[in-house]
């Protein structure tokens, strides 16, 4: 049901990413799970968010942190049981919350009993059908079907044995976009698109909210399969960082395996679906298109609610960026009548604080960029523990468990999936049971971020999260219209309704408009706004 204004409750919600493993772990096992973000849900209404989505829960084998789905309808007991889910869901409602789940609908476990079906089935057989099974090319079938990448390098097939008992020989490859242990599923099989909805139903009855489409753009393929054009005889090589990785520059490149006009289809019914259920049930598109402009044909009104949008969190620090940025977003979605969202950070990418340089600039210049993000119009997403100012932690390579660190050796991204510190001096900071090990080693010299320490601090980065979160209830709902003020190349200037917006991506003070100071995201220096700083004046 829309909210007292018509307005439904995601159209300009705060959604705070819980990535189960590293949120709280409840059990001392080293994992996140989910009665311990039950147990810290007090603590998202305290912050002051809406809304909660948590990262995939379901029985998995783990080889890419859970997004290899091996049964989509229960609970890995790592995390805990159905009953959980139910408890969460329960707590959360009753605090006012709503709650995300996480759908992988790209691909299914090598696990999944479809895939070992399908092994054991043999070419030809409806088992395989439901995965995108074929020949090799050349002598023997010896050189993978086509000359696709993997997202997480290396080439898009395997090849799996022939299962006629004593054989002995190869056989035919499957196709994986990610890990080999995550097959991609045919689309373009109907028992696909069946079984999802099964598994929407199956969560919107239990009472969830939403889902974030994991890989939204990846479902269908171009049909024939054919080559990639561009890529160098042999395969090319992988982008060097994550943020290449993450389809930049990509406008000009040729995408069969991605963003293909079946998909919409797919959208179009899931929205009939969700619209079957009351309370406004939403889902949020993973995609990584090429322009905003394909990143809006997945929230037409008849598809999805929103979709991700990465243009920030891929653009440098820089004002004339930002601005292009809220501009090109704004003009994309504006005649599809759909409402932005915006995100700075989440688990695949490097935190925000990092990525602006780090230290204590790079969180100065994280702070800003968050306060003037929460200003615009839409919804806005918040990674677990950018509310602390996490920075990026270099996590040695025996401690390594990124599938894309393993495939290729670039950076990967463990170092932004660190558990949250809660309280105490040491490892594991209240993430866990004093003695327990968490999955992923925590610094040493976290003492002074954890929530507990930041909580006392008034001018901490957790403090201004909930001031700011705070204020956006009150002075940041005022229309869509954005104005881009002319200024200085290097501040970002804008109005939206009675707010205005400074952001000073400069190396200079800048005078302040008139206005009276909501909130500034650092001090100001005698009444101006320094270099790295953002402030909302009404
Ligand atoms: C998720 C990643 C995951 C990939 C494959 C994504 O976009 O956010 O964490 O590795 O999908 O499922």
């Amino acid at each position: 049901m829309a909210g007292a204004d018509g307005v439904p409750w995601w159209r300009d919600a705060v959604f705070y990413q819980v990535y189960v493993r590293s949120f709280a772990d409840s059990d001392g096992d080293g994992l996140g799970d989910l009665p311990g973000i039950t147990s810290r849900l007090r603590y998202l209404c305290d912050l002051g968010v809406d809304a909660v989505w948590i990262t995939p829960f379901y029985p998995s084998p783990q080889h890419d942190a859970g997004y290899d789905v091996a049964d989509y309808r229960s609970v890995d007991p790592r995390f805990g049981r159905l009953e959980d889910v139910d408890a969460l869901l329960a707590r959360a409602h009753d605090l006012g919350l709503r709650v995300v789940v996480d759908l992988v609908p790209n691909h299914t476990s090598s696990e999944h009993v479809w895939f070992r079906q399908a092994l054991a089935a043999g070419p030809g057989s409806p088992e395989r059908a439901r995965y995108l099974f074929r020949k090799g090319r050349g002598p023997g079938g010896d050189r993978p079907p086509n000359n696709w990448e993997s997202v997480f390098g290396g080439p898009a097939w395997t090849r799996v044995d022939d299962p006629t008992p004593g054989s002995g020989s190869r056989g035919e490859w499957y196709l994986h976009l990610f890990d080999r242990s995550q097959p991609d599923l045919d689309w373009r099989n109907p028992e696909v698109p069946a079984m999802f909805e099964e598994v929407l139903r199956f969560w919107l009855d239990r009472g969830v909210d939403g889902f974030r489409v994991d890989v939204a753009h990846g479902l269908f393929k171009v049909e024939s399969l054919r080559d990639q054009r561009g890529i160098p005889a042999g395969g090319g090589d992988l982008p060097s960082d994550r943020e290449e990785r993450s389809m930049v520059a990509r406008e000009a490149r040729d995408e069969p395996m991605w963003d293909q006009p079946e998909v919409h289809e797919v959208y179009r019914s899931w929205r009939g679906v969700l619209e079957e259920y009351s309370g406004d049930r939403m889902a949020v598109a993973e995609a990584w298109t090429q322009t905003p402009q394909s990143m809006a044909r997945y929230v037409r009104p008849d598809e999805l609610h929103q979709a991700f949008n990465f243009a920030w969190l891929l653009a440098p620090w820089s004002a004339s960026a930002f601005a292009d940025v809220v501009r090109g977003t704004l003009a994309a979605v504006a005649p599809v009548g759909a409402a932005p969202t915006w995100v700075l950070s989440n688990h695949d990418v490097v935190r925000h604080p990092t990525r602006y340089g780090g230290g204590s600039r790079g969180l100065a210049r994280a702070r800003a960029a968050t306060l003037t993000m929460l200003a615009l119009p839409g919804s806005a997403y918040v990674y677990q523990g950018e509310e602390l100012g996490l920075e990026e932690v270099d996590v040695p390579p025996e401690s390594r468990q990124d599938p894309y660190w393993f495939r290729t050796g670039k950076v990967g991204r463990d170092g932004a999936r660190v558990p949250i510190p809660w309280r105490g001096t040491r490892s594991p900071y209240g993430f866990g049971p004093r003695g327990a090990s968490p999955w992923l080693p925590m610094p040493d010299d976290w003492a002074q971020l954890t929530v507990a320490a930041q909580r006392r601090d008034p001018g901490s980065t957790w403090s201004f999260y909930r001031d700011a979160l705070r204020a956006r209830r009150r002075v940041a709902r005022d229309g869509d219209d954005v104005e881009l003020v002319e200024g200085r190349s290097t501040v970002l200037h804008l109005r939206r309704g009675g707010l205005t917006v400074l952001c000073n991506c400069g190396t200079r003070p800048v005078r302040l408009p008139a206005g009276e100071v909501v909130l500034a995201s650092g001090r100001l220096e005698r009444g101006l706004l320094p270099p790295d700083t953002a402030i909302w004046l009404v």
